[in-house]
């Protein structure tokens, strides 16, 4: 793991940005894990910002979204496809049908499942994944459990991730209580993983990461085993 100190929030999200651009550069038909969550956001207008300069292009990138909400419609505005439009697809030259999130409203959820692992694999696999961290160190949606869940699949949310993520919905009780979400193994695929995490709450969860042992009780301690795993954090939420 190699761990960057950021000196804020914009700084956090620059060289974040750089990462992804780099990776861009070298390969403009890269296959991009991306993430939710305020964490990303910031690093989302910085690569707004270099397509708008010509740097990058997102017209042959393809992209995976690491979870989604079970029963939200893709028009509510707190669903992750809605958010992801939003906050990055909407501003740049990314083709509809290169655009993936997991679908949250289905039939038959391990079908959908299956389908959504089949399709990056069809994609080649994902050549580098954005990861925040939930307060209880969960990677995607994957909460921690006695085992680490392997490929996508749908969860219940924990207690603590439905309070964190209430300030998005009017209350709690609004927050959906389960999601689909990629599975550990599906993380651990990845040829490159950076994972962003800012402010004093994610502190403990970061420790246990990187020091506490590996445990599915701690999720993201997982990525002690990837070969190529960027942790960039800062002190500070802004
Ligand atoms: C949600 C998402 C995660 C994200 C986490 C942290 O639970 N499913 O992918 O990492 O929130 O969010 P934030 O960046 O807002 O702290």
């Amino acid at each position: 793991m190699k761990i960057i100190e950021a000196s804020s929030y914009k700084d956090l999200s620059a060289k974040a940005a750089m990462l992804f651009v780099a990776q861009m550069v070298e390969k403009p038909n890269s296959v991009l894990g991306l993430a939710t969550g305020s964490s990303p956001i910031g690093l989302y207008q910085e690569l707004i910002d270099y397509y708008k300069k010509g740097i990058i292009s997102f017209k042959d990138v393809v992209s995976f979204n690491l979870d989604e909400y079970v029963g939200l419609p893709k028009t509510h505005k707190e669903s992750y496809d809605y958010f992801m439009h939003d906050q990055l697809f909407n501003h740049v030259d990314i083709k509809e049908e290169n655009i993936h999130v997991p679908n949250g409203i289905f039939t038959d959820a391990n079908a959908e499942c299956d389908k959504y692992e089949a399709l990056i694999k069809a994609a080649g696999g994902i050549d580098i994944q954005l990861l925040g961290i939930g307060v209880n160190a969960h990677i995607g949606f994957n909460e921690p459990s006695d085992v680490f869940a392997k490929k996508t699949h749908r969860v219940d949310l924990k207690e603590e991730t439905i309070q964190a993520n209430a300030r998005f919905f009017g209350s709690e009780e609004e927050v959906p209580k389960e999601a689909v979400t990629m599975g550990i193994s599906t993380i651990m695929a990845a040829k490159k993983v950076v994972l962003i995490a800012s402010g004093e709450n994610k502190f403990d969860a970061l420790e246990k990461t990187i020091n506490g042992p590996v445990t599915p009780e701690v999720p993201a301690s997982a990525l002690q085993y990837h070969p190529d795993t960027t942790i960039i954090f800062c002190k500070t939420s802004s």
